[in-house]
């Protein structure tokens, strides 16, 4: 089915991160959850490109399969940087709007993850942080062809890792492992999708900086200084 038959509430439920482009256009998805999104573009007479390879675009984002064990430092960055630092602000951005639209409607409910918002502009911010360092520091000597030794500046961005970590494990105490009511409105599911996505692509980073882009460098480091080997940790 194409998204111009969907009805905004399918689409906000199903594609992670299109709820910001409905709130762009002024769609609202959670009310009108039952028009088809070819409806509400003639209603408020909008231009259907201007949306739809956006959404389409969000629908596949995560569904990229490369193994990037067999992908060069470079190349291997610059992934990095446009697949997953520059989505993790447009993520936690609409995050925290989606977060404080349900808690301000439903902060009541028993279910509601109050605090959440807070909580995600926090993680926003100190990952926000982390990628500067990395994108400033670290990535540009771990593009050149002989980097000095890294494992002191590794360290330093390894342990911010598990503080990410121990954040999304917060994240899904607040949620209570994304448990929605039955009543729970469409803002609320895109929420809890948009925060699995989320979730997800930051624990796929980690793995790609931990055991692929930062192993590589700690390996060269223990062969300059006479070592036997090296043992990846799991994050
Ligand atoms: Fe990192």
């Amino acid at each position: 089915m194409s998204y111009l038959d969907m009805p905004l509430g399918e689409i906000a439920t199903q594609v992670p991160g299109a709820t910001a482009i409905l709130f762009k256009h002024n769609i609202n998805f959670c009310d009108d959850g039952e028009l088809a999104l070819k409806t509400i573009i003639k209603i408020k007479a909008l231009n259907a490109d201007d949306i739809v390879p956006t959404i389409e675009a969000l629908a596949t984002r995560s569904g990229a399969t490369e193994d990037w064990s067999k992908v060069n430092n470079k190349k291997l960055i610059a992934h990095i940087l446009t697949r997953y630092h520059q989505v993790h602000s447009e993520q936690l951005t609409e995050l925290i709007r989606l977060a404080d639209c349900v808690e301000s409607k439903h902060g009541s409910n028993q279910l509601c993850p109050n605090k959440l918002a807070k909580l995600l502009v926090v993680v926003k911010q100190e990952l926000e942080e982390h990628m500067q360092k990395e994108k400033t520091a670290l990535f540009p000597m771990l593009s050149k062809a002989h980097s000095p030794l890294l494992s002191g500046p590794i360290n330093v961005m390894t342990t911010d890792h598990k503080h990410h970590i121990e954040n999304l494990d917060r994240i899904y105490a607040l949620t209570n492992n994304y448990l929605l009511p039955s009543e729970a409105c469409n803002t609320w599911r895109a929420l809890y999708l948009g925060l699995n996505e989320f979730i997800g692509d930051v624990h796929k980073l980690i793995h790609i900086e931990n055991n692929i882009l930062f192993a590589r460098s700690l390996k060269k480091d223990v062969v300059a200084r006479g070592g036997s080997g090296y043992e990846s940790s799991r994050y």
